[in-house]
């Protein structure tokens, strides 16, 4: 595969990176271990160079496999992960620094390596000054144990906060067609402060590769199906606009998901493209008339 690299932290890495929650969690049902490990390796051998886990993916499951089966080959890749959210009380947010540490400690051993190019806060902790936080994740870069810092579903507020203690390495957000907060005041403050913005969800969790036509048909573990957006009363309304957008692509002769960017690495001059693109594009009138029930107010800790 050639690409266009793109800076993330100090090194250059594909575009389009390989989330992993989904082979420990997450949607449908996970594939078998050698699945899992077949598909990590083709994704290097492709020339995907940047694999973003996080603590809470299969309560630690997820940078084991990775560990595991990547073992020997940590060169090849740009390795992210997340902590923040507290595994041994049921899920609750959770970035003291004794926590974080510990944390921290655990994914290196999971993950069989001794450092981690870019760890991020998973969620904001209201208890927890950011400032706090952020401190701590300063000192593991110090310290050699992590190559940057990242914040998850972070605001443009807590961004500029969180750099007066550290420089940010990325803000990772939930953003696609339907999710489109970022664009209020993130996405230019990532460009103010040399931030790269990591774009999760691209697919609108599923919804853009037109792979949720029936929220009943969603396996039970899929949480999915707890989300407003999916809920009967928001999913009646929303799979119309899905409807109409798949129609849209149809009519263009693309499929729904090439419009898409796939999980990105986003710098200053292609995030200024890609929203352009989507506001001025073929698609944009549309893209502004959808009309989404998501019933979302807060960040949530789910992914
Ligand atoms: N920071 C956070 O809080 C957070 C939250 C969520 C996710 N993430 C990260 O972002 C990554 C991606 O998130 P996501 O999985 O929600 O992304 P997504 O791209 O919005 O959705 C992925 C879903 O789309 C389906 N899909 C993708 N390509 C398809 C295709 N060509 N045809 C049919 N279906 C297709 C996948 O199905 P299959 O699995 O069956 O292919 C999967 O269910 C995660 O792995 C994780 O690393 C981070």
């Amino acid at each position: 595969m050639t690409v266009d690299k793109r800076a993330l932290g100090n090194r250059s890495v594909c575009p389009i990176g390989l989330g992993c929650m989904s082979l420990s969690w997450a949607y449908g049902r996970q594939p078998p271990e050698k699945e899992a490990a077949e598909l990590l390796h083709r994704a290097l051998d492709l020339g995907y160079d940047h694999l973003d886990t996080a603590r809470l993916y299969g309560f630690g499951h997820n940078e084991a496999l990775i560990g595991e089966t990547l073992k020997g080959h940590r060169q090849r890749f740009f390795l992210a992960s997340k902590a923040g959210i507290n595994l041994d009380e049921g899920r609750s947010v959770d970035c003291r620094p004794q926590k974080l540490r510990a944390a921290c400690e655990e994914s290196l051993r999971s993950l069989q390596t001794d450092h981690i190019d870019l760890y991020y806060l998973h969620r904001f902790d209201r208890d927890v000054p950011i400032e706090e936080s952020v401190g701590t994740l300063g000192d593991l870069v110090r310290e050699g144990k992590i190559g940057g810092i990242g914040l998850s579903e972070m605001s443009a507020a807590t961004l500029r906060r969180a750099a007066t203690e550290h420089r940010i390495t990325a803000v990772q957000n939930e953003y696609s067609l339907w999710t489109r907060e970022s664009e209020i005041a993130v996405l230019d403050t990532c460009r103010e402060l040399g931030t790269t913005f990591v774009a999760f969800s691209p697919l609108g969790r599923g919804v853009f590769a037109d792979s949720v036509r029936d929220i009943g048909q969603l396996p039970e573990q899929d949480f999915r199906a707890k989300m407003p957006r999916f809920l009967p009363e928001n999913w009646s309304h929303n799979r119309e606009l899905i409807r109409r957008f798949n129609q849209i692509a149809e009519d263009e002769g693309v499929t729904p998901r090439t419009t898409g960017p796939g999980l990105g690495a986003f710098q200053r001059q292609s995030c200024r493209r890609d929203s352009g693109d989507r506001a001025n594009g073929p698609h944009g009138g549309e893209h502004r008339a959808l009309d989404l029930a998501t019933g979302r107010r807060h960040p949530h800790p789910t992914g």
